[in-house]
């Protein structure tokens, strides 16, 4: 007599037991060869990065540039074509296209930005070259002229004086502070 419906009843049941069985057999081979093969990878990258850090200096030297005027590179046509283009990507807002001080945003600020086209304006901290490139480093504290050291480099910030240095209020105002 057989019957098949008890077949089919127990089939199953083996093979889960089965796997069970393989999992359990299974999973601690498995988290093995796992975190032997992790530990290996680790021990493979920390090698490879050994070399590079000891060849690295553990600590970059400090340059201050922006302090010795003595750097300064001379003035060509092309430094105050490419200060121009900085200018107008960085400065209009405030000094305004024309360089006039007259940006959108000029009105916001007590004292107004500086007009570049004007040889009798005021200057608070001098118009010669490294003067220019000083302050477009530092900034003028308390106004809202920032430092742009951060976000331009040096030869941007010399290109930049040597823009403003070729116009009118710094060429026709030879002398004045
Ligand atoms: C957020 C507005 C603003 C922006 C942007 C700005 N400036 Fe100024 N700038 C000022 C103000 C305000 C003054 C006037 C500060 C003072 O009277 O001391 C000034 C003054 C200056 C001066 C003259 C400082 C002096 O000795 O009298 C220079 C040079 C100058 N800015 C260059 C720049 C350059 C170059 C950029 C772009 C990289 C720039 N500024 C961007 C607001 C701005």
């Amino acid at each position: 007599m057989t019957n098949p419906g008890n077949d089919s009843k127990k089939s199953p049941l083996k093979e889960y037991a089965i796997l069970v069985l393989l999992i359990l057999i299974g999973s601690p081979i498995a988290w093995y060869l796992g975190t032997r093969d992790g530990k290996e990878l680790a021990k493979n990258a920390y090698d490879a990065a050994a070399p590079a850090a000891a060849a690295a200096p553990a600590e970059a030297p400090e340059t201050e540039d922006e302090d010795t005027a003595a750097a300064a590179p001379a003035s060509t046509p092309e430094s105050v074509t490419r200060g121009a283009a900085l200018f107008q990507a960085n400065c209009v807002a405030c000094h305004g296209t024309a360089a006039d001080g007259k940006g959108p945003a000029a009105v916001a600020f007590t004292p107004l930005p500086r007009n570049f086209t004007d040889p009798a304006a005021k200057w608070t901290h001098g118009r010669a070259p490294e003067q220019i490139f000083t302050t477009v480093t530092k900034g003028v504290e308390g106004t809202g002229m920032a430092g742009f050291a951060a976000s331009l480099t040096d030869d941007q910030r010399w290109d930049l004086a040597h823009y403003i240095g070729s116009l009118p209020g710094v060429v026709k105002a030879k002398g004045a502070p």
